[in-house]
C-alpha cells in the first residue's frame, strides 16, 4: 500500500510529466519551422496479401491488366497506353475516339518481354496515341473479344500561361495497407488532381527474395484504378535499379524501363531516367538521382542544355522532379542527396525553379525558399540561406511503402525546414494562373478534405515576392 507522502510525490510528478506531456504535443518550435505534434509510433507498413481484391486480375482468358498511361509527347497532345496480357500477346490494337467525335480511331503497340531471374513477364504493350485534341475527353479500349476492357482520360489544356491545372504528387507508395489508404485519399481528395506527379519507388519489388517480380505485376494492377484514367509522371528511385549480380541481373532499371516508358527523346533527352513535359501552365523537370550527374555526364550536359530552353512566358510553373531530397532533415538518407545539390543547385536558383518534389525519406517535409550556392573550397560560407530566387524543397515520400515510415528527426529542426511531419499521405499542387499556386498536404489519418500543411506559391518568375504558409 503506498504511503500518503509517496502518493503526494508520485501525483506532483504526474503534473509535471502532463504539462511536460502538453508541452511536447503542442506543435513544437526550435531554431526551424514547425515539427508536427503528430508522433508515432515506428511500426512497419504491412503488405497487403497477394489474394487482396485490389490485385485481383481482371475476369477472363487473357484480359488486359496493369494499365496505365502516361504523358506521349512534350506537350500533352499524346499519351503512352500501356497494359500486360498474361498467356499471349493478344490484341495489339487500341481503340480510341473523343467524347466530341465518337469516331473511333485506332492505334498499334508495341510488345515487349524481359526475365529476371526465374521470372518471366508477361506480354507488355505500349502504344502511343498521337494528335490528339487538348482539354478533350476520350475513351479507349484495350484486348478483343470477350475481355475488351474500357478507360478514360482527358488531354490536359494547350500549353499557356494561365491555364488553370492541378497535380497530384505522390512517392514511395509501395503495395501495403497504408499504399491504399494514400491512393483511395488522392483519388477522393476534392481538390482533384487530373495528372500525378511521381517522385519514384514504385512496387518495392526488390524488397522480396530475388527481387520477386511478380511484385511488379501486383503493383500495376493496384494502381490501375488511377493510373489507367490519368496520366502518372515517372520519376526513377533507388527501388527502380534491380541491379543485382548476386543472381545474374546486371542490367540497371530492367523491370521499370519495360514496363513504364516516357516520352524522353521529346525532350533531347538520351535517357528515360532524366526527361521534361509541358503540361498546361507546368514546365516539368524529372531528374535521377541514381544514374550519373556530374559534370560531362549526359544529364549534367542534358539539364544544362535543358534550363535555358524553358520560356516562362509559355509555362510560368517550373517544376523539378528527383527522387532523393536535397533539403531533409530527418535522420534517414541524410545528406544523401547532397552531390546532386552540390552540382545543380546554382542553376536552379538562376533559372528560378519554383519548387522541388522529392521521395526516399518516407515522411513529410517542406522547406523555406533557401540556397546554400556561395561555398567555395576557401570562404567557409556552406549554410543555407534565405533566398527568394531559390526554389521550395518538398519531400512527398510518405506514401506508405513496407519499410514503414521515417519518424526519427535531427533535432533542433534546421532553419531551412518550415514544416515536418512522420505521417503518410500526399499532395496536391493547384495552378490558378501565372502567379498562384496553391500547395496542400493531406495526412492519410485526416479526412479526405483536410489540409495538414499548406502553402500559397507565388511564381519566382513573375510574382517572385515573400510568401507566407499556414500549417
Ligand atoms: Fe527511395
Amino acid at each position: 500500500m503506498m504511503r500518503p507522502s509517496s502518493s503526494s510525490s508520485s501525483s506532483s510528478v504526474g503534473i509535471v510529466f502532463a504539462v511536460l506531456g502538453l508541452a511536447l504535443n503542442a506543435a513544437v518550435l526550435c531554431n526551424g519551422g514547425i515539427t508536427s505534434s503528430f508522433v508515432r509510433q515506428a511500426e512497419k507498413s504491412v503488405d497487403m496479401p497477394l489474394d487482396s481484391d485490389v490485385f485481383a486480375e481482371p475476369p477472363g482468358y487473357n484480359a488486359p491488366q496493369q494499365v496505365h498511361i502516361t504523358q506521349g509527347d512534350h506537350s500533352g497532345k499524346a499519351v503512352i497506353v500501356s497494359w500486360v496480357t498474361m498467356a499471349e500477346p493478344g490484341s495489339n490494337t487500341v481503340l480510341y475516339w473523343s467524347e466530341k467525335s465518337k469516331v473511333k480511331m485506332q492505334a498499334e503497340a508495341s510488345v515487349v518481354t524481359y526475365k529476371y531471374y526465374n521470372y518471366a513477364s508477361g506480354y507488355i504493350h505500349h502504344c502511343t496515341i498521337r494528335n490528339l485534341e487538348f482539354d478533350t475527353k476520350y475513351y479507349y479500349e484495350v484486348g478483343s473479344g470477350h475481355v475488351r476492357r474500357k478507360f478514360w482520360f482527358v488531354t490536359p489544356p494547350e500549353v499557356g500561361p494561365d491555364v488553370p491545372y492541378t497535380f497530384g504528387l505522390i512517392g514511395d507508395l509501395g503495395q501495403t495497407y497504408d499504399s491504399n489508404m494514400t491512393l483511395t485519399h488522392y483519388e477522393l481528395n476534392p481538390a482533384k488532381g487530373k495528372t500525378v506527379l511521381y517522385v519514384g519507388d514504385l512496387s518495392y519489388a526488390d524488397n522480396y527474395p530475388n527481387h520477386d517480380n511478380v511484385r511488379w505485376d501486383t503493383w500495376g494492377r493496384f494502381v490501375e484504378r488511377s493510373a489507367a484514367y490519368q496520366p502518372w509522371i515517372w520519376t526513377t528511385g533507388n527501388h527502380e535499379i534491380d541491379f543485382a549480380p548476386e543472381i545474374g541481373e546486371f542490367e540497371p532499371f530492367k523491370p521499370f524501363t519495360h514496363r513504364y516508358p516516357v516520352p524522353f527523346r521529346a525532350s533531347d533527352s538520351t535517357s528515360p531516367s532524366w526527361y521534361s513535359v509541358k503540361r498546361a501552365s507546368a514546365y516539368i523537370i524529372v531528374l535521377a538521382s541514381y544514374s550519373a550527374y556530374g559534370k560531362y555526364t549526359p544529364q549534367y550536359e542534358w539539364l544544362q542544355q535543358e534550363l535555358p530552353k524553358v520560356n516562362r512566358t509559355e509555362t510560368p510553373w517550373l517544376i523539378v522532379l528527383v527522387h532523393s531530397p536535397w533539403y531533409n532533415s530527418y535522420n534517414y538518407h541524410y545528406m544523401e542527396g547532397e552531390t546532386m545539390r552540390v552540382m545543380f543547385e546554382s542553376w536552379f536558383v538562376e533559372y528560378k525553379v519554383d519548387v522541388v518534389f522529392a521521395g526516399h525519406v518516407h515522411a513529410y517535409e517542406r522547406s523555406e525558399r533557401v540556397s546554400n550556392i556561395a561555398y567555395n573550397i576557401i570562404n567557409g560560407m556552406c549554410t543555407p540561406v534565405k533566398d527568394q530566387s531559390a526554389p521550395v524543397y518538398i519531400t512527398i515520400g510518405d506514401g506508405g511503402n513496407i519499410e514503414g515510415l521515417a519518424n526519427n528527426m535531427t533535432e533542433p529542426q534546421p532553419n531551412y525546414s518550415a514544416y515536418r511531419e512522420a505521417s503518410f499521405g500526399h499532395a496536391s499542387f493547384d495552378i490558378k494562373n501565372r502567379t498562384h499556386a496553391y500547395y496542400s498536404w493531406h495526412r492519410n489519418e485526416d479526412g479526405y478534405a483536410v489540409e495538414a500543411d499548406s502553402m500559397w506559391f507565388f511564381n519566382r518568375y513573375w510574382h517572385p515576392v515573400d510568401e507566407s504558409s499556414s500549417s
